[in-house]
């Protein structure tokens, strides 16, 4: 499909590629980590940016009615919540919306809980801004499908635990959480006066017959009880752009969020964003369904080669871009590991352990690229199992 072509990125100022030398100490890697696709972002918000570039007028603009209210529609389709406008407010990114929310709802020195293992910055952002972290380990069942175990989280809850930092599909495992297992720990969190800050950046890559659930829409004890934070950089790449939304309906809780907001004086983002945004939520829906099948086949690709390779498990996502590869058979340290996957099959990962104890041995794989690309890297990695 031409519209997930290879384009050569090492020209551009890609993280994922200028950060090579100073990550793994060598150019001459093909970089599988940051969460971005090597893939073109969609034409129509490609054509929408160069229309408006048209206009020689760049100043302060503020981001449209029209805007929102593509996302609601998205939202309202793909996911069956529906929101409203006055919930939202425009963030230039979904972390700092995290460190924002993390300070409007609890103190310093209060608990947040995180499962682990999880995206660096939910870390970060805890310890950051002086609150503890309360660390729950995901556990792997019988069936490898991971895991949070409702009677250990209770016992962790104590007075001082204010937050619950929830990824909604989870990076990395790649986990849809069910409505059963969202509704036991939205309960839970409402009993114990624990607000939920949901992370749902990944909820548009869904792979079926898994669908995606946002936590706010699960009751209106949960609306009232959760931030949901979403947007467009992981559905239609353009993590560039830096935009995302923040989504509150409790009156409460979104003029906390508003107080916070206003010290870091966030502002309403920038002009070729806003139409990015609106260009992908208006326009962006066959060619996202023309990248789920894409993706879709490369989840199988790796399957397929793990049946010849039976030293590295992985359990296809149910969500994300991003598989989450058990190198325990190997039978290496983590640094070893990573050593390993650099300079035996040259492919620049995402070591396991950066996302939390509970990765130690895992290595994080980014497949949104070029089939050839997948390909390649998969038969570096042949290579370097049997050389
Ligand atoms: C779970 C999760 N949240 C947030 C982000 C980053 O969002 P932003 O770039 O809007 O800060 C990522 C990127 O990988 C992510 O995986």
């Amino acid at each position: 499909m031409d519209e997930f072509r290879f384009i050569d990125r090492s020209c551009s100022n890609a993280e994922k590629y200028t950060l090579r030398e100073k990550l793994f100490h060598t150019k001459n890697i093909q970089p599988m980590w940051v969460a971005d696709m090597d893939f073109a972002t969609p034409v129509c918000v490609l054509h929408a940016v160069q229309e408006r570039l048209l206009h020689p007028i760049l100043g302060y603009e503020i981001m449209p009615d029209t805007a929102y209210a593509a996302q609601i529609s998205w939202v309202r389709k793909h996911h069956g919540f529906e929101m409203h406008r006055e919930w939202l407010s425009y963030s230039p990114s979904v972390v700092a919306s995290i460190g924002c929310a993390i300070r409007a709802l609890s103190e310093i020195g209060d608990e947040v809980i995180v499962m682990d293992p999880v995206y660096p910055p939910f870390y970060s952002m805890v310890r950051d801004n002086d609150r503890h972290l309360v660390l729950h380990p995901l556990k792997e069942d019988e069936k490898g499908i991971y895991r949070f175990d409702i009677d250990a989280l209770r016992a962790q809850i104590t007075p001082k635990t204010k937050l619950l930092l929830l990824c909604s599909p989870h990076n990395p495992i790649g986990r849809v959480w069910s409505r059963d297992e969202l509704l036991v720990l939205g309960t839970l969190c409402l009993e114990h006066g624990i607000r939920i800050i949901s992370d749902e950046i990944h909820s548009d890559i869904v792979y079926k017959p898994h669908i995606h659930i946002p936590m706010a829409s699960l009751s209106r004890e949960l609306l009232m009880n959760t931030i949901t934070l979403i947007g467009p950089g992981k559905t239609f790449n353009m993590a560039g752009f830096s935009i995302s939304t923040v989504c509150i309906a409790s009156d409460e809780l979104r003029a906390q969020y508003e107080k916070e907001r206003q010290r870091f004086h966030f502002g309403d983002g920038a002009v070729v964003s806003h139409i990015a945004f609106e260009a992908a939520y208006s326009y962006g829906d066959v060619w996202h369904q023309k990248l789920m099948e894409y993706l879709a086949c490369n989840v199988q690709k790796i399957e397929g080669w793990m049946q010849e390779h039976p030293m590295i498990k992985f359990r296809p996502p149910e969500a994300t871009y991003l598989g989450w590869f058990d190198c325990r058979t190997l039978a290496l340290g983590d640094r070893e590991l990573r050593e390993f996957f650099v300079q035996k099959a040259g492919l620049g990962l995402s070591p396991g352990l950066s996302f939390g104890k509970e990765g130690s041995g895992y290595m994080r794989l980014n497949f949104a690229v070029p089939a050839s690309v997948l390909d390649n890297a998969l038969q570096r990695l042949s290579g370097a199992i049997h050389g």
